[in-house]
């Protein structure tokens, strides 16, 4: 825990912290388990965009410890204005552009706003820390989250991403998360900024927004659409739920070292066609139709996405090692809940699939023909 006030005199900072895109899946998974597990104030600058709901976080919206700006990461008059009223001791820096798909339809909003946001927000940071007394300067921090995507692809038998895998990001939304890693890096080498950040695996959980795999499916299987599988279905990723991702930046944010950047993973490795079947039998089971055919008859294998990586897979001995974090978290039981949860929560989905999502559904799979 850390106390309310870190150094006395002008440039003192508070407890709060200032997160990022708090209002999409991981940010809002992360902000709901912070004020539980931390208590202390956090103030969430987000834009707002079609993967960012206001709602995911109706629970504490009154509670007086969270503050919620709509706002962009590349406004710099508008950090340094939070930064300064606010005094955060800490920056968790999650917004992006976060869809493969779409950066292979629109990449330019992911070289604004993953590059150009991130460095904005480095800036301001640097500009606010800078300003800090000795002991302010010390205590704060700057978590930037970022993916294993940047490590590009592995083929089936390679070793697993470590700290020290070489980038080689292969999609322009891989590109630009690895180009805003290299930013966050060279901001602590050169500056001293207390820089940390994480290279996760893909997560799943509540919250999702509904054009990412796992929830797709799950609704698509509800409703008995079909099922698009890209290419052969056997690329595999590294899964985690969620929540376990949120406890590892907590660690991380708690107790990792500057200029350090930490492999995040679930030990999980799935091809995809398996995450499909599995949710398929899990909608089965907890919404069985009488007579119908199994939802598995819904896979339809479609035209593969352009330059699709095969296979990611984490290393995260470091972290377990040096912060002792892992996941608690089994696969088949995180996904059992993820299916629960969007079949309990039907107003969120609705709320979320607007002309917007079915605009994006309409134009990424009427070109993917069945395969
Ligand atoms: P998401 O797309 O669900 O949410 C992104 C949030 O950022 C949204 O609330 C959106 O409104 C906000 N945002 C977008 N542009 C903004 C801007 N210019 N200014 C302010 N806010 C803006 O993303 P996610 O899946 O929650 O991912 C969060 C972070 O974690 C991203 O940095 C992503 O690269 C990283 N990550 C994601 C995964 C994953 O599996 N989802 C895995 C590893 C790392
Ligand atoms: P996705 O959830 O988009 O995450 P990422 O591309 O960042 O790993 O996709 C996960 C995997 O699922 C990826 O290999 C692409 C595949 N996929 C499909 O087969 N069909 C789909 O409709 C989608 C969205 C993804």
């Amino acid at each position: 825990m850390f106390c309310d006030v870190y150094s006395v005199g002008m440039n003192t900072l508070n407890d709060t912290i200032l997160v990022t895109g708090g209002a999409g899946f991981i940010g809002s998974n992360f902000v709901l388990t912070w004020m539980k597990a931390e208590g202390a104030a956090v103030v969430n600058l987000d834009l707002l965009t079609y993967a960012g709901n206001a709602a995911n976080l109706e629970s504490i919206a009154s509670d007086s410890r969270y503050t919620f700006a709509r706002g962009d990461i590349c406004d710099a008059g508008l950090i340094g204005a939070l930064l300064g009223r606010h005094r955060p001791r800490a920056i968790v820096h999650f917004a992006a552009e976060s869809h493969v798909d779409r950066s292979i339809v629109s990449p330019e909003a992911f070289v604004r706003t993953n590059v150009m946001g991130t460095f904005t927000l480095l800036e301001q940071a640097r500009s606010y820390w800078a300003e800090l007394d000795e002991a302010g300067r010390a205590a704060f921090r700057f978590l930037h989250v970022s993916t294993d995507e940047v490590y590009g692809t592995l083929a089936l038998g390679d070793p697993a991403f470590s700290e020290t895998t070489p980038y080689a990001p292969n999609s322009p939304y891989a590109a630009s998360k690895a180009g805003s890693d290299h930013l966050a890096r060279a901001y602590f080498h050169t500056f001293g900024l207390p820089v940390l950040t994480t290279n996760c695996s893909n997560n799943y959980g509540p919250f999702q927004f509904p054009e990412k795999l796992i929830p797709l499916m799950i609704l698509n299987a509800l409703e008995g659409k079909p099922l698009p599988v890209y290419g052969d279905g056997m690329n595999v990723r590294d899964w985690l739920f969620v929540e376990d991702h949120c406890a590892a930046i907590r660690k991380v944010l708690e107790a990792g070292s500057p200029g350090e950047t930490y492999n995040v993973g679930g030990n999980s490795e799935r091809a995809n066609i398996d995450v499909v079947t599995t949710i398929c039998d899990l909608v089965d089971q907890l919404r069985p139709r009488a007579g119908a055919e199994p939802r598995r008859k819904l896979i339809t294998y479609v035209k593969d996405r352009p330059g699709h990586d095969r296979r990611y897979a984490i290393d995260a001995s470091k972290i377990t090692r040096e912060l002792g974090w892992k996941p608690a978290e089994q696969f088949e039981n995180g996904l059992r809940k993820t299916v629960r949860w969007y079949l309990d929560n039907a107003e969120w989905v609705n709320s979320v699939r607007s002309g917007v999502y079915r605009d994006w559904i309409a134009k990424n799979y009427a070109e993917r023909v069945s395969a």
